[in-house]
């Protein structure tokens, strides 16, 4: 095994995909001498759009680290991931894991990581007439994977109660956790998860996230963590990646970000008979990011979120001006930033 002192180099990593334009429907006489079969070469390869997934990614992720990825639908989260676990080659750009480069030497690096994009995808294997313990046995042998070490996990799991229970007649999330012990039968120096808590209960995915962190912990594993809920970071996180339209907007430990992201406090603010330009309004005092959520127009009732740097002098301003424009208030919540607001911030909540 190579000796590499970061577990994930990527440099400059761009990923375009072309796909079809879609087709029109020829004309019925293109039908005669294979006309079709023309039509349909000539629309496969000349018809083609390209998406630019990643436009220039780089990131260096040390040994043992904990990174969560965050970005909006689209972002080029997957994408990034599976380069990384070498399930599709960047357009251009490199990426090494643990010191072997995903392209030229793909079959040592493809053994460095564990790559799971679902959690129920991992039982696809699995058999649903077998018990959770009969099927966890079978996947052991295949793995050679001690099966002491599996029941420790499918207890902090808390699957225990549920081993004698056939595979087909758990809920999808309970399923879920079972993919989550298969997945993790691969031990590798590199886990690379997609949005693993997909579809799981808020206590269900807080296990799943205590998990991961305490197999980091344990065995110094490193974890890239992919989601689009910011709140997913705390607590878990060493460092959070921002991607936004394929290029890293942030990259820094959650308070960091929080720190960089400049917004001290938030405040969400519900208004009616606003019949104004509400982002024109708010863009006049400091704020780091607005979020405007339209609820019902025919009323003028929307909900902003705002970020500022400071809300003392520029709040009781701004409802002011608000309120000599006729809107009127229903409801103002003030908290202190999180982590959820330096997101906004990055992606564009846009102010
Ligand atoms: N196989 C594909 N063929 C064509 N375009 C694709 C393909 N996979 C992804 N894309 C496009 O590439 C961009 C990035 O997609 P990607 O799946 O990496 O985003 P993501 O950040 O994982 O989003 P999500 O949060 O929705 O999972 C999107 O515009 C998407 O439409
Ligand atoms: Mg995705």
């Amino acid at each position: 095994m190579k000796r590499a002192t970061s577990a994930i180099v990527a440099e400059d990593l761009v990923r375009v995909y072309k796909v079809s334009r879609g087709y029109f429907e020829p004309a019925p006489s293109f039908e005669l001498w294979g006309g079709r079969f023309l039509y349909e070469v000539l629309m496969r390869n000349l018809r083609k759009q390209v998406i630019h997934a990643l436009r220039g990614v780089s990131m260096t992720i040390g040994r043992g680290e904990f990174v969560v990825i965050l970005g909006p639908n689209g972002s080029g989260k997957s994408t990034l991931l599976k380069i990384l676990a070498t399930i599709i080659p960047p357009t251009s750009g490199r990426a090494e894991v643990m010191g072997y480069d995903v392209v030229r030497e793909r079959r040592e690096a493809a053994r460095q990581v564990s790559y799971i994009p679902s959690l129920l995808g991992t039982t696809a294997w699995a058999k649903p007439m077998l018990t959770v313990e009969q099927n966890l046995k079978v996947m052991c042998r295949l793995f050679g994977f001690p099966f002491d070490e599996v029941i420790r996990m499918a207890e902090e799991l808390g699957l225990l109660d549920l081993m004698k229970r056939p595979l087909g007649s758990l809920s999808s999330g309970q399923q879920a956790r079972v993919g989550l012990v298969i997945g993790l039968l691969k031990r590798s120096p590199v886990y690379l998860l997609d949005e693993p808590t997909m579809g799981l209960s808020p206590e269900a995915s807080r296990l799943v996230r205590e998990h991961l962190r305490e197999l980091n912990k344990r065995y110094g594993i490193t974890v890239v963590y992919v989601t689009h809920h910011p709140l997913e970071c705390e607590g878990i996180a060493d460092r959070v990646v921002i991607l936004d339209r394929g290029r890293v907007v942030a990259d820094a430990s959650p308070d960091e970000l929080v720190r960089k992201a400049g917004v001290e406090e938030s405040v969400t603010i519900r208004v009616y008979n606003a019949y104004f330009d509400l982002r024109q309004v708010v863009n006049k005092y400091d704020v780091r990011y607005l979020h405007l959520k339209t609820l019902h127009p025919e009323v003028g009732e929307y909900e902003l979120r705002v970020g500022m740097r400071s809300l003392d002098e520029a709040l009781p301003r701004l409802l002011e001006e608000i309120i000599s424009r006729g809107a009127k208030i229903s409801r103002l919540d003030v908290r202190r930033a999180t982590i959820e607001d330096a997101y906004l911030y990055y992606v564009g909540g846009g102010a």
